[in-house]
């Protein structure tokens, strides 16, 4: 009572001054909860940013003088990257790490300068503060007679953190090659969101991630990891894939230089070369007719790799060609090398007719252990030195036979079981000698070929 009384009346400008002022204070108050929510909306995305861009760092396109490195960095920012020789207390080297491609979140550095068969290790600073990370680490490839070890697979489901992954970091293997199906998101549309989130899934892997920091990685990919199942140069996400594979992967120099290129790439260890094909973003239609305009690698790739292969004679003495697909197989409705069997004849017949030896293929997607010592891969159609063919999946997916016969047999991986294969390269100058085995996350070896190479 003594409120309405007491109160003096209210004129019409005061009320509407009043008016005013709640109006004006309901304004603030929704300025302050638009406000409150963009700043909460900061502190979500900060913390989603967080999370897509967990803290990793992975290693690749490691030479005897320079590796490359790449890390999640955030979009726009600038960091450096700290790196000593392991056991030398000489002053770390700084290497400037930055954005990829533009809006991107992972940084590049392309470290130079380095040590022949050193081992080193890195760290992140961004901002001038270390990130919280364990540090990296790598050996740099050793020149001239040198033996060494490394692993090789393919295809693991995506993000995966099989044990495998371990079992392979544990051996301390010289780097790691990986022959495609990096992940399965089979993507077919042309998004580099898409690819990117599934890089995202495989470098955060707790295991995978653990792996690539401190095991050098060389990789192409395979059908799953490029576009759907079994696909071609007609794949719609073809150019998300060639540049997020560049912006994301520690890679060798393309053969076809930057951008919307395919990924095919070489690289030397001592008197080793590899070869790493492309076998997907060129490659002609499955119901193409077998013949001269049927195509695997495409005409570029190809002489690239003819002209690969004839500089192997003056400088490698041994010849590692990495090919995400089976080489031995017969039936043209396949996918493997076998419905590409023009093309094959016309690789197995020009390294016959410059009597290359010591050729060795590498094969993923056959998601099983297999060797073959020669007899059974020779597609010349006339006499030339054994091309031994190896296989050693899958990493993390069910078994699947494809190709062959095979003259040391094959494995299929039971349920659960993730398998790689092994190989160490021992080069004692008047003869080089190699010993594959295929073996399962336990370390088990259950396929093996043993060569030596002709000097
Ligand atoms: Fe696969």
């Amino acid at each position: 009572m003594l409120s309405s009384s007491s109160a003096p009346p209210l004129s019409r400008r005061g009320f509407l001054l009043s008016a005013a002022g709640i109006l004006t204070a309901a304004f603030a108050l929704a300025l302050a909860r638009r406000d409150a929510n963009k700043s909460a909306q900061r502190v979500a995305n900060s913390v989603l940013s967080a999370k897509r861009v967990a803290p990793s760092m992975w290693v690749g396109g490691v030479t005897n003088s320079s590796a490359v490195i790449k890390a999640y960095l955030g979009v726009g920012m600038r960091g450096q990257l700290v790196v000593r020789e392991v056991g030398n207390v000489a002053p770390a080297l700084r290497f400037d790490i930055a954005s990829a491609a533009k809006g991107s979140a992972i940084g590049s550095a392309h470290l130079t300068g380095l040590q022949s068969s050193v081992q080193y290790e890195y760290s992140l600073e961004v901002e001038g503060r270390r990130v919280s990370l364990p540090r990296g680490r790598f050996k740099t490839f050793p020149s001239g007679v040198a033996s060494f070890q490394f692993a090789f697979a393919s295809c693991a489901r995506t993000g995966s953190a099989h044990q495998v992954f371990t079992t392979i970091r544990n051996k301390e293997p010289l780097f790691f090659l990986h022959l495609g199906d990096l992940h399965y998101s089979n993507i077919a549309k042309d998004k580099p969101a898409l690819f990117r989130a599934a890089f995202d899934s495989v470098f955060t892997s707790a295991t995978q991630s653990q792996l690539y920091r401190e095991v050098p990685l060389a990789y192409v990919w395979d059908d799953h990891d490029f576009g759907p199942n079994n696909s071609d140069s007609l794949a719609p996400g073809r150019r998300s894939a060639r540049v997020t594979y560049q912006e994301y992967i520690p890679h060798y120099p393309l053969g076809a230089g930057a951008g919307d290129v395919p990924i095919y790439q070489a690289f030397s260890v001592g008197r080793v070369r590899f070869l790493l094909l492309d076998v997907r973003s060129e490659r002609s239609p499955a119901d193409v007719t077998d013949g001269p305009r049927k195509t695997l690698l495409g005409s570029v790739q190809k002489a690239w790799l003819k002209q690969e292969l004839l500089a192997t004679r003056d400088g490698a003495k041994l010849t590692f060609i990495g090919s995400p697909i089976p080489w031995i197989g017969a039936g043209r409705a396949n996918d493997g090398w076998a419905g590409y069997a023009f093309e094959r004849r016309e690789l197995a017949q020009f390294i016959a007719a410059h009597q290359l030896k010591n050729v060795c293929f590498l094969c993923g997607d056959a998601h099983m252990l297999a060797a073959d010592d020669g007899r059974e891969s020779g597609y010349a159609g006339t006499a030339a030195a054994p091309i031994p063919v190896l296989h050693g999946s899958a990493l993390d997916r069910g078994a699947s036979f494809k190709g062959g016969p095979y003259s040391h047999g094959y494995y299929l991986p039971k349920q659960n079981e993730g398998c790689f294969g092994w190989v160490e390269v021992r080069d004692e100058g008047a003869r080089i000698a190699v010993d594959f085995s295929g073996r399962t996350h336990r370390d088990e070896p259950k396929i093996r070929l043993s060569f030596d190479c002709t000097i």
